[in-house]
């Protein structure tokens, strides 16, 4: 008996994996401007997330931001945001320029990125950086985004921010992570790090594949378990 349900319970989850809420592939780009007819043909290849720079070191990203706009209007199903800090300068400040810039234009997710640029040495002080820079993006939830999440990878994070209690703080948020495997598998490479200590959870996009020539662009290549539409055991929310 207990065999029997063991079967169809693996029927039904291999069903709602391969019909309902498969694997998001999408693309990113920073400094790179992509026209609509590209991002059509983007989607012809079955890439349907795009995530745009808003905001880097020396402010707004303006030809990133257009580049969510040609996206949007090339009808990509699904846009994000992020933004590339500079540890250097007011959270509140960068976070604010980079959304007024952005203006009505809305994404599902603005990701920040954790990555080597313009942070110090000092891990506590990166820490209280990031947290400002978490509080003044949660100010444009659901007006300018439904999420927000970390992108970052574990040798990045483990530099920047270490094994810090913020890990814990930030667990329970988004996390896209970088792991150039060239698998398109959401969670092939995971490693638990930081605060994700519980495996490859739901809400987790995967970057899998770095400087890709496609469309007459370079972009990177990503695959999303989750763009805000379903958890990652494929039960659609
Ligand atoms: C950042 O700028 C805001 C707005 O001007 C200000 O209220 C805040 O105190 C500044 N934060 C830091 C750490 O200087
Ligand atoms: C690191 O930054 C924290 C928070 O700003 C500060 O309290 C601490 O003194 C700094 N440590 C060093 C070694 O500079
Ligand atoms: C899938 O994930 C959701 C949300 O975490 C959970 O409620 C549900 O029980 C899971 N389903 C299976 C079959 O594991």
């Amino acid at each position: 008996m207990y065999r029997v349900f063991g079967v169809i319970a693996i029927v039904l989850t291999t069903f709602s994996t391969s019909c309902s809420g498969q694997t998001v592939l999408g693309v990113d780009a920073a400094a790179t401007s992509i026209s609509t007819s590209q991002f059509q043909c983007l989607l012809n290849n079955g890439y349907k997330l795009f995530v745009g720079r808003i905001g880097q070191i020396s402010g707004p990203d303006t030809s990133g931001i257009q580049n969510i706009r040609n996206a949007q209007s090339a009808g990509v199903p699904y846009t994000h945001a992020f933004i590339f800090p500079s540890a250097q300068q007011n959270a509140t400040v960068q976070v604010d320029n980079a959304i007024a810039a952005l203006g009505s234009t809305y994404v599902k997710v603005l990701w920040l990125d954790v990555e080597k640029g313009d942070w110090g040495s000092n891990k506590t002080a990166n820490e209280q950086f990031l947290i400002q820079l978490w509080h003044a993006a949660a100010k444009y939830l659901y007006i300018n985004y439904d999420r927000v999440g970390i992108y970052t990878s574990v040798n990045n994070w483990n530099q920047i921010i270490g094994t810090n209690s913020v890990g814990d703080y930030f667990y329970q948020f988004p996390i896209w992570y970088v792991y150039a495997n060239s698998n398109v598998d959401p969670c092939n490479g995971w490693l638990n790090f930081g605060g994700w200590l519980y495996g490859c959870l739901d809400e987790v996009v995967h970057k899998y594949a770095i400087n890709v020539n496609i469309c007459g662009t370079t972009v990177d290549l990503n695959a999303a378990a989750w763009v805000g539409w379903r958890t990652n055991n494929g039960t659609s929310v």
